[in-house]
């Protein structure tokens, strides 16, 4: 697992050991879960695994920020802390296309009762239930988010188009900030379906506290996630993004 092949820069690398881990974590199944609900949890995992799991789901993304360029898959070039509180948002607001998987690994806990969590919910459900009018809006406006000075180092352009788009049935991109930081909060509409939107993610949201040794697996195109305040300070949480399988 050591020898790893850097594909120029693509940002996907190659490892040996998928097969295995394929197996060894019942990776198959997992995939399913995520398809379906949007995240799935896979428990008692080995760190040294994860770039093989990795590769499972297409491999590592880099980063944004910090120390972007290193390539070692144990670096920070493919991980980063996560920390601090976040509003519900999905991942992918400012780009065209990204990682699809979020992957959250637990190495320590926050020891507190209030602290650490992760929240998230099956956001299939709620679109399922809006009317056609929100559909409209969500589907056929145009709407402009503005890259956050970390994508723009990275000469991503901004994101403009539709805050929902179905592909298929199970495939579908939902674009989701509760503090976008972008002229949407102007828009009267949109404060009314944030609203709703947030009302149901709270009465419908998983809250977990990812447990040691975990890896907590969240579709970044669909699932909306928050986190709660962290008051342990041996807390780690380490963050990756995987490319995804459509990405081939
Ligand atoms: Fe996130």
């Amino acid at each position: 697992m050591e020898t790893l092949k850097i594909e120029d820069n693509r940002k996907i690398i190659d490892v040996s050991g998928m097969d295995e881990v394929k197996d060894k974590y019942d990776l198959d199944l997992y995939d399913k879960l995520l398809a379906k609900d949007n995240y799935a949890l896979i428990t008692n995992i080995e760190r040294e695994d994860i770039p093989a799991i990795a590769q499972y789901y297409g491999g590592f993304v880099r980063q944004y920020g910090g120390n972007e360029y290193v390539i070692k898959p144990t670096s920070k070039n493919y991980s980063a802390n996560s920390s601090g509180f976040l509003y519900p948002h999905t991942d992918f607001n400012e780009k065209e296309r990204t990682q699809l998987i979020l992957g959250l690994y637990t190495v320590e806990t926050d020891k507190y009762d209030e602290g650490g969590y992760t929240s998230v919910a099956n956001t299939r459900h709620f679109l399922e239930s809006i009317d056609t009018d929100t559909f409209d809006y969500l589907t056929k406006n145009e709407f402009c988010i503005i890259s956050n000075k970390h994508l723009r180092q990275i000469e991503n352009s901004h994101y403009v188009g539709p805050l929902l788009k179905y592909n298929s049935l199970m495939d579908f991109e939902f674009r989701f900030s509760y503090n976008f930081t972008m002229s949407l909060t102007d828009d009267k509409k949109w404060k009314v379906f944030r609203d709703q939107f947030l009302t149901w993610f709270n009465e419908n949201k998983l809250s977990i506290k990812i447990p040691r040794g975990s890896l907590f697996l969240l579709n970044n195109h669909q699932a909306v996630h928050s986190r709660s305040e962290i008051y342990d300070q041996n807390r780690e949480l380490i963050r990756y993004y995987f490319q995804g399988k459509y990405f081939g």
